[in-house]
């Protein structure tokens, strides 16, 4: 393949009016990731010189997820040529080399891989390549998408949007995707030559396979899977588009080493790294940013973001780790515990009902059930730590700032105010005293003053 350059046009400035959403469609996540963004994963495996994506004049918040990559406006949304030629002059450095190609892609495709973006780029490079060639599929059912027509030599014709084809052509299953690649001096050529006069009266990316044809420069076809090419433009759609995304994303897992005990069960971000021979059991959730070790248990129905997890270690059943969790080698967290922004060193435990905030925990430290850091005062966050080997006795709150040193024991039931110094034993709670008989007596005279119940 010749290092010819390549630029990129990704389309996004569609209103997504039936996403019925404040949040521009193309920010929808995906496997908790925005859908745009994984348009620009696929799209950086090509290094493409250059990446502009057109938004609508009200999408800052679309530029501002796709910065420091850059963004040209389109300021009327009359259609994908309309768009492409939007991002003229945003390339216009990128593309002034002679021999320069353009990919153009839709930022509302996630599904959409780089394995067959890379096939467009090997067809666009290849001997006595086609100046244009669209990406084309076969789905189930061609439904409204555009019709790409074939010549007798294989090349596009013409592609036909839904609206304007006439019956005959509305038979035809070879469905454009949108997606083109080609020269972009030939692209920008034809682009600026497009008229709107057809049904919906747009300006049509697609109308420079026609173009092309006419003028003798056959344009050429890849195909892809169908699913691939599917577009969001409704919660359905992204609904759709998810499912798709979370079995790639678990036979991706699998395939690296971990065993998912019931797949469908387990939903994952487009982040999440599992090491080798981890287990997942049923229902657990992955959000962004988790990193998982070799050798981890992940029991049923635990909820993991913004973690890292050690090798060895084991988590749950109902085990919440939130953003900031970073556990060490072999820790154990166990049911209805949560962990936030607190590192637990290697071999740390904490078993049961636990709520750990803002803490450091040293290595083979074990947090009895119940113990709650108490790291908020309404206004700040405060910090705990507990040292190595520190056993916390069942139902202890520890008012952070506070420190419980290395060895250190504190009874069950305390409320911990004040450092606790290596290896001491700290008890606050009030002094138990037991009344002989008490408990018997109160229960003879309840007895007495009861009356039958019979009627
Ligand atoms: C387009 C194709 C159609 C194809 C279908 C596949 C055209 C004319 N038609 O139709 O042949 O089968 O995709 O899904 O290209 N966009 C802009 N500015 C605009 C209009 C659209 O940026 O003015 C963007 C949208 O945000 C979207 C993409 O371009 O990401 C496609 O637009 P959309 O309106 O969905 O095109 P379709 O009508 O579905
Ligand atoms: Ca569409």
């Amino acid at each position: 393949m010749s290092d010819r350059k390549l630029a990129v046009v990704v389309l996004a400035a569609g209103k997504g009016s039936r996403m019925k959403s404040d949040l521009p469609k193309v920010l929808h996540p995906v496997a908790g990731k925005p859908m745009l963004l994984h348009v620009l994963a696929s799209v950086t495996a090509l290094a493409p010189a250059e990446t502009v994506v057109v938004v609508a004049p009200d999408m800052a918040a679309v530029e501002a997820a796709v910065a420091p990559g850059r963004c040209a406006v389109q300021a009327k949304p009359l259609g994908t040529g309309h768009a492409v030629a939007a991002a003229r002059e945003t390339l216009a450095a990128q593309i002034q080399d002679d021999d320069a190609d353009l990919l153009i892609v839709f930022g509302d495709g996630p599904l959409l891989t780089s394995e067959t973006l890379r096939s467009m780029l090997e067809a666009r490079r290849a001997p006595e390549a086609a100046e244009i060639i669209g990406l084309a599929f076969r789905p189930e059912d061609p439904a409204a998408y555009g019709r790409v027509i074939l010549d007798d030599s294989g090349h596009i014709e013409k592609i036909v949007e839904f609206a304007d084809a006439d019956t005959a052509q509305r038979q035809i299953d070879l469905c454009n995707s949108g997606i083109v690649i080609g020269a972009a001096r030939c692209i920008f050529d034809l682009i600026g030559r497009l008229g709107s006069h057809n049904a919906q009266g747009e300006y049509y990316l697609t109308d420079i396979f026609g173009m092309a044809s006419a003028e003798g420069r056959p344009a050429g076809v890849v195909e892809c899977p169908a699913e691939e090419v599917l577009g969001v433009n409704s919660r359905a759609d992204l609904a759709l588009v998810e499912s798709i995304m979370q079995q790639r994303l678990r036979r991706r897992a699998m395939a690296a080493g971990a065993t998912l005990v019931d797949p469908e069960t387990v939903w994952l971000s487009a982040d999440t790294v599992l090491g080798r021979d981890v287990t997942v059991q049923p229902s657990v959730f992955f959000g962004p940013g988790v990193t998982v070790g070799d050798r981890v248990e992940i029991r049923s129905f635990c909820h993991l973001e913004g973690a890292d997890v050690g090798d060895d270690v084991v988590l749950g059943p109902f085990a919440r780790l939130r953003p900031g969790a970073k556990l060490g080698r072999a820790a154990h967290v166990g049911n209805f515990v949560e962990i936030k922004n607190v590192e637990l060193g290697e071999g740390a435990k904490a078993n049961h009902l636990t709520y750990l905030g803002d803490a450091t925990v040293g290595a083979g430290a074990n947090i009895g059930a119940g113990t709650i850091t108490c790291n908020y005062d309404g206004f700040a966050k405060h910090r705990t730590t507990i040292g190595a080997k520190a056993f916390i006795g069942s139902n202890t709150a520890l008012v952070a700032p506070v420190a419980v040193g290395d060895g250190a024991l504190v009874a069950a039931g305390s409320t911990i105010t004040e450092d606790v110094p290596d290896d001491a034993l700290a008890v606050e709670r009030s002094q138990q005293t037991n009344r002989e008989g008490v408990a018997a007596r109160f229960r003879n005279e309840r007895q007495v003053a009861k009356k039958p119940d019979r009627d």
